[in-house]
């Protein structure tokens, strides 16, 4: 059993708060974390002796675990998540707002006496490398062991952040599974309140109160409710980004580096994309992984935009990662990995649906229940996920922990469409790739989402991440541009465009790699490309095809192709989703919606790219 422990901080400030939390939530005792093996090896451990973790064979799976969530608590809960900023407008119409000063008294009330029988756990933590310019200090008060320990694998954590914070001001991150217990009562394995769940910034305050729920987003506080909703808030005040994309870098055969940032909706890849590997025919070029979920960005000295990771680690989705698909998180997760909610093999291995080869005859599922193939229903929950070191990443990039943060050249935005959208075009220019960024969508794959087929539309993927109103933080990045020399170009993607039966048009995966060659090569004003009336594309000839001489240039040209009609309803979807945001939409986007209709109106009703230019 972990013993209490002092703390070792002067920051009186940190101090206070901790006693206040105390007093209010009661816990039985108070651990402060220093982020050593050692403790993490001890919370694993109880966790084991509690029944939350199940140990994995060591010869299969060393040093890693598998916990299984109450079937309550399985994924982020969007509509209990609030951002309390003082006056509702600046939360703006996408996001749930109620009065800081109601939810803070509804909150006391929920948190009072919330840890009874459990440790409460003080959890210094820095997203981003310790001491880095471009990071932030936050420190999260959790009664969750389950929250400790992957806290340890996602972020900076421990005695060394608490060191480097000093007496400065931090991110004050409250979190309770909402699940105390009597004297005598004997724990569950997943504690947590199946009939409240909370999910609430402050951002004025620069404080997170979450409550009720153990699992991922909602309670791994630095992730999505800091790193996003918090810091695009601080983002906004301070002058930098904060954003739902991956870092990626791209070396040519000549050895120039070049680091994009992508932006694409949940569930859409990008864990894959940050881990691509090409094609063997571009021998020479290398790929390596910054992050694959979040990036902080802010302008160096030399007028350049500057990127970290601001995790620590890898909360991926575990269904459908497998050797074919990734084989980068694949080896990434052979070891130290933390896994919720995937199934448990016979011989103490884990297993989830799109894992190569055969399933399993047998498997204990994500339940505890049996399971056969002809169960019926999966064996992983399909919102399954491992945690993992990003350090075990076999293409990290050696400058990932670089303080001082990767250059960004280029912006990548895009959504799965089956139709309508090209699979790759640039902007005009920056206002116009804001504009992109800020309209790109994707169609409703799951029912429960809302009705199939219909676009929704996830502004730079930050709908569900945004701390502020959608429309402020569309000018924000066009003000942020502005004041840049010489701003990363931008571009849109789409790997998911179908044909008419239904079948993908592009293979996708490391064949990406064609179109992430051209993307650097335009960067690098290396690459032709031709106006279209959405922006810059690439002709035939301007993607390399070495290896894939048989994708010719039809099929490419219905990958491309514009239609009039598909893009009328596209720029009447764009003013419906302004139409909630025109207080404050910037006046820049009514123009590029004119343009764009204009641009189209002047276009022929089937826009391709016509052989005699691809000449
Ligand atoms: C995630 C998400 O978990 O975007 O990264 O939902
Ligand atoms: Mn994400």
């Amino acid at each position: 059993m972990l013993s209490a422990t002092m703390p070792r901080t002067t920051n009186q400030g940190l101090l206070d708060w901790v006693k206040e939390i105390q007093d209010l939530c009661q816990p039985d005792s108070v651990h402060w974390c220093d982020g050593s093996q050692e403790e993490y090896d001890t919370l694993c451990e109880q966790m084991v002796q509690a029944g939350t973790f199940i140990r994995l064979n060591p010869s299969k799976r060393p040093g890693s675990f598998l916990a299984r969530s109450h079937p309550s608590d399985v994924a982020r809960v969007e509509d209990r998540t609030f951002i309390c900023s003082r006056r509702k407008e600046d939360a703006g119409p996408t996001n749930n707002w109620v009065d800081p000063r109601e939810m803070k008294a509804t909150l006391t009330e929920h948190f009072r006496g919330s840890m009874r029988g459990r440790t409460m756990y003080v959890i210094p933590f820095s997203m981003g490398p310790v001491g880095s310019k471009i990071a932030h200090i936050g420190v999260e008060i959790s009664d969750s062991p389950y929250v400790a320990t992957n806290m340890r694998i996602m972020t900076r954590m421990g005695q060394n952040v608490l060191d480097a914070l000093g007496d400065d001001a931090y991110v004050q991150c409250l979190h309770s599974v909402g699940a105390p217990l009597a004297p005598s009562q004997e724990d569950v394995p997943w504690p947590c309140n199946k009939d409240e769940k909370y999910i609430v910034h402050f951002p004025e305050d620069r404080a997170i109160w979450s409550y009720g729920s153990g699992y991922g987003g909602n309670a791994l506080l630095g992730k999505k409710c800091f790193s996003l909703r918090l810091a695009s808030v601080m983002g906004r005040d301070e002058g930098w980004l904060a954003e739902h994309m991956l870092i990626l870098g791209v070396k040519s055969p000549e050895g120039q580096k070049t680091y994009l940032g992508a932006a694409f909706p949940s569930a859409c890849g990008k864990t894959n994309f940050a881990m691509l590997i090409p094609p063997a025919e571009f021998e020479g070029w290398e790929l390596t992984t910054v992050g694959d979920d979040i990036a902080w960005i802010k302008p160096g000295a030399d007028g350049r935009l500057y990127a970290i990771n601001p995790e620590n680690g890898f909360f991926g989705v575990a269904p459908g990662t497998s050797y074919a698909s990734n084989p980068n998180a694949m080896r990434t997760i052979l070891k130290n990995t933390i896994f919720t909610n995937v199934a448990l093999t016979d011989d103490g291995d884990v297993w989830w649906e799109g894992m190569d080869g055969e399933a399993p005859a047998h498997a204990i599922d994500w339940t505890g229940q049996d399971w056969t193939p002809d169960a019926g229903r999966p064996a992983a929950h399909p919102n399954s996920r491992f945690t993992a070191p990003a350090v075990q990443c076999p293409t990290i990039d050696p400058d990932w922990e670089n303080p001082d943060g990767v250059p960004i050249s280029a912006f990548v935005f895009g959504g799965r469409r089956q139709t309508t959208v090209p699979l790759v075009f640039q902007s005009f220019n920056w206002s116009h790739g804001v504009y992109l960024g800020a309209t790109m969508g994707s169609e409703m794959t799951a029912a429960a989402f809302g009705k199939l087929g219909v676009v929704r539309r996830d502004p730079m993927a930050m709908l569900p991440f945004c701390g502020y109103h959608m429309a402020d933080y569309f000018n924000h990045w066009l003000k942020f541009g502005r004041e840049l020399q010489n701003p990363p170009r931008i571009f849109h993607v789409n790997w998911f465009r179908k044909d008419d039966d239904g079948k993908f048009l592009w293979p996708g995966f490391g064949q990406n790699m064609r179109v992430l060659k051209w993307i650097v090569s335009r960067v690098h004003g290396k690459a032709y490309a031709i106006e279209s009336p959405l922006g810059w594309v690439p002709r035939y000839e301007d993607l390399d095809w070495t290896g894939a001489e048989d994708f010719g240039f039809e099929k490419f040209d219905t990958l491309m192709k514009i239609n009039r009609e598909e893009w009328k309803q596209e720029a009447l979807g764009h003013e419906e989703f302004f139409f909630g945001l025109l207080d404050k939409l910037p006046r820049e986007f009514t123009f590029e919606r004119e343009l764009l209709v204009s641009r189209l109106w002047r276009s022929p009703d089937h826009w391709h790219l016509a052989p005699e230019i691809s000449e």
